[in-house]
């Protein structure tokens, strides 16, 4: 089978033949139909997550089930699934307490003494980002990623649910718990910022203030349900964000691009009570400073959210249906569709900012 291969940092990602194993125990073998583009993938090209290589990249995918492992009961061939990279294990403390995200067992992955999951034409291994791999035209995973979804809903918009949607819609609504009328900032309005403002107007949000440096990002929020839009790179992003508010600050502010400035910023345009939200990935060694006076004072918190804080099996199912209700708009999301050929376009794009999200898509 075809899979876009990361060789080398910094380098194209190379299409190759790649042999793929048979599902065993509670591993999925899914024919994918659809991918998204996501910033995580390009932080392992660029080298700011330095995962070994050679590798396949692609965490967003939509796909048919071709064939189950022994121990496999809730999926079985042709069923529509999203894959998401939130492998769990069911029993854990984090997965009983409905924290599944947080879990990743060592089942998610297979042993160093077992055969590889994935081989190049010279029998060597390559390995699967998050344990997916998901720039190919098949993928071998395991059961409690995969999830079935409806079948009338797209797969080149299912795919984004896998990734982007989920962490953005997610962040919003589980993790900050928007309530009513609260005012949300989202700072950084690519495919998981603009998910983010959708599930801030989802949560019933009064005001949703959207911020990024490009024109085109902020009239794209305005369609996500911005209510106000903020050019970072038309001076302080927190005294504007101050403005807008008549001095008051936001109640939440969800930073979707992974760097200390952003970071920071978002909690210095935080009201009393606020809480900021870090969905961004920065690199290991990145650190922030912030003032523990203002924060105690002001009674503001700051928390991580991983992939939008998904209980896989429960949400996956339920942001499909807010997508075909017409609530969760996942069409103005695919900016462009992709052959796998042209994958290394998809991430160069992403570069300049042009797209929400690229789709690689297959036959
Ligand atoms: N927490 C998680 O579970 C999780 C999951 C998926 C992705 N992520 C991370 O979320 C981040 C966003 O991912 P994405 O796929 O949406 O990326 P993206 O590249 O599509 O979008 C990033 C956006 O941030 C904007 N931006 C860049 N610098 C900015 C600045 N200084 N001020 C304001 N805006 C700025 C860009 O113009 C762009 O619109 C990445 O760091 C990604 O790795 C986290
Ligand atoms: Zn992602
Ligand atoms: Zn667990």
């Amino acid at each position: 089978m075809k899979a876009a291969v990361l060789r080398e940092r910094s380098a194209p990602l190379v299409i190759e033949d790649l042999t793929i194993a048979k599902p065993k125990g509670r591993e999925v073998l899914v024919r994918v139909t659809a991918v998204g583009l996501c910033h995580s993938d390009m932080h392992v090209i660029d080298g700011g997550a330095p995962l070994p290589l050679p590798i396949v990249l692609g965490h967003e995918v939509a796909g048919v089930v071709e064939q189950v492992g022994a121990d496999v009961h809730r999926l079985k061939a042709g069923d529509h699934v999203v894959v998401c990279l939130a492998f769990h294990c069911g029993h854990c403390e984090q997965c009983e307490s409905g924290h599944s995200n947080r879990c990743l067992p060592p089942e998610a992955m297979r042993g160093e003494s077992e055969e590889p999951r994935l081989r190049d034409a010279a029998g060597a291994a390559i390995g699967q980002f998050t344990n997916i791999g998901g720039f190919a035209e098949q993928v071998l995973v395991h059961e409690s990623g995969c999830v079935a979804i409806r079948r009338d809903i797209p797969f080149d918009r299912a795919a984004l649910i896998g990734c982007g949607v989920t962490t953005g819609v997610g962040a919003a609504v589980r993790s900050a718990r928007v309530r009513p009328g609260e005012t949300v900032a989202i700072i950084g309005c690519g495919g998981v910022g603009l998910s983010a403002i959708n599930g801030a107007a989802i949560a019933g949000a009064g005001r949703i203030i959207a911020i990024d440096r490009l024109p085109l990002k902020l009239e794209m929020a305005r369609r996500f349900g911005a209510t106000d839009v903020v050019d970072a790179s038309a001076g302080s992003v927190v005294e504007q964000v101050k403005e807008i508010t008549g001095g008051r600050g936001v109640d939440h502010a969800i930073e979707c691009v992974g760097r200390q400035v952003t970071i920071e910023d978002g909690f210095r345009m935080l009201g009393k009570g606020g809480t900021a939200t870090i969905v961004g990935v920065t690199s290991r060694q990145t650190t922030i400073e912030l003032s523990p006076l203002l924060m105690m004072l002001g009674e503001k918190r700051v928390q991580g959210s991983y992939m939008g804080g998904v209980r896989t099996l429960i949400d996956i199912p339920r942001y499909a249906d807010l997508y075909m209700q017409g609530r969760l708009n996942l069409d103005e999301l695919v900016s462009q569709r992709l052959t796998l050929a042209q994958i290394n376009q998809g991430f160069a794009d992403m570069l300049k900012g042009e797209v929400a999200r690229s789709v690689v898509v297959f036959d």
